[in-house]
């Protein structure tokens, strides 16, 4: 690590301490404080994750921080100071409660800082450095990194107070790529823990969108890979707060699909089922997809359904997966065909 970076990361502790300790002891955090007891997170929550307040005072940060000896300079590279064209800085986060984001190591390397008043975005980040990028760090994952090897599986959040809200609840096997978008560095970082990933995105459009894209991705990197589902509108934080933890382990996390059974839903949002010529191609859209299952028990599950929904022979579908299957055998589809399985599998005839 250069000395740079030391010097960031030791910014970053100081600041994390300091807002901590305003939103837990002073009048100064007490916005921040009732925001996050209002959402339900405990003491012991907040003082787990750290979380703090950072003040409405445009030069507070930088004024504590310039005290400590810390650069104007080194705190814009880090993320903290934001310069203005004017070529002054000012503090990037006033009056927002703080996340900080930890590195896979624990050292935290940005802030996440939301607003408690519905002014600017509901999200702020620091912005990228050397330490930070949004695209290769998952929250949370240092804590949650014993929890995944032990249940072999992490569940997948899109934000910060999914995870925290979980975590509260005893569910702590849990990461979130800060949005919904997950990249193939992330993907990728998951794999060299864990076998399986559960999607657990908010239940809005945004959301199933990205669950497919994710999904597609950990496939391909090898994953197993199953997808949770909410009530319209919901996410995680949400069902957790209102609903509860039991109900969120079993109607939720246990109760998730796979992939597949995700998939038949997710593509009939292209069809209207009730034409003859839209629900011919939806299934064979379904049966194409199918046909990139090595499993033979498995393939028979989902044409069972098939079969019994649209009502056409078992054997029919099956002979059309096999024609699908011959077609992707060739080198060509070979990598294709190898994401939906960890290794290379004979091709199944
Ligand atoms: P969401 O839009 O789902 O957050 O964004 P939310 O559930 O409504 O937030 P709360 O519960 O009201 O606090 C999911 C994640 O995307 C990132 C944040 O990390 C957030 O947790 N995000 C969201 C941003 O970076 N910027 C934004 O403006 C919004
Ligand atoms: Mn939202
Ligand atoms: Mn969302
Ligand atoms: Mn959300
Ligand atoms: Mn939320």
């Amino acid at each position: 690590l250069s000395v740079e970076n030391q010097n960031i990361i030791s910014a970053y502790e100081w600041l994390t301490k300091l807002y901590h300790h305003l939103l837990r002891y002073t009048k100064d955090g007490k916005d921040g404080y009732r925001y996050f007891r209002d959402r339900g997170i405990s003491d012991e929550t907040i003082d787990e994750f750290q979380l703090g307040f950072a003040p409405n005072i445009k030069d507070f940060t930088a004024t504590f921080l310039e005290k400590k000896g810390f650069h104007k300079q080194l705190l814009v590279k880090a993320g903290i100071l934001t310069l203005q064209s004017d070529d002054t800085v000012t503090d990037r986060f006033r009056g927002r409660v703080i996340y900080p984001i930890r590195n896979h190591l624990g050292k935290t390397v940005a802030f996440g800082g939301r607003t408690i008043t519905d002014q600017g975005p509901k999200y702020l980040n620091s912005s990228e450095s050397d330490l930070f990028h949004k695209g290769k760090i998952l929250y949370n994952f240092d804590l949650a990194k014993k929890h995944i090897r032990k249940k072999s599986e992490v569940i997948l959040f899109e934000g910060q107070m999914d995870v925290i809200s979980a975590y509260q609840a005893g569910v702590k096997n849990v990461v979130a790529t800060m949005g919904t978008a997950l990249t193939e560095m992330q993907a990728k970082l998951l794999r060299r823990y864990v076998d399986n990933v559960i999607i657990c995105y908010d239940a809005d459009n945004a959301g199933i969108e990205a669950s497919y894209k994710a999904a597609t991705l950990l496939q391909s990197v090898g994953c197993q890979v199953k997808i949770a589902k909410m009530k319209d509108g919901m996410d995680p934080d949400n069902f957790i707060q209102e609903i509860g933890a039991e109900a969120f382990k079993t109607e939720v996390i246990e109760a998730s699909d796979t992939f597949m059974t995700f998939y038949m839903n997710y593509l009939k949002k292209d069809y209207n089922l009730s034409l003859e010529g839209d629900r011919l191609q939806y299934i064979e859209n379904v049966l194409k997809e199918l046909a990139k299952i090595d499993s033979p028990i498995e393939r028979e599950f989902y044409v069972k359904e098939l079969s019994s929904e649209y009502d056409l022979m078992m054997d029919t579908l099956l002979e059309e997966i096999q024609v699908y299957r011959q077609k992707s055998d060739t080198p060509k589809d070979k990598s294709e065909k190898d994401r939906y399985t960890n290794k290379v599998q004979k091709p199944y005839q």
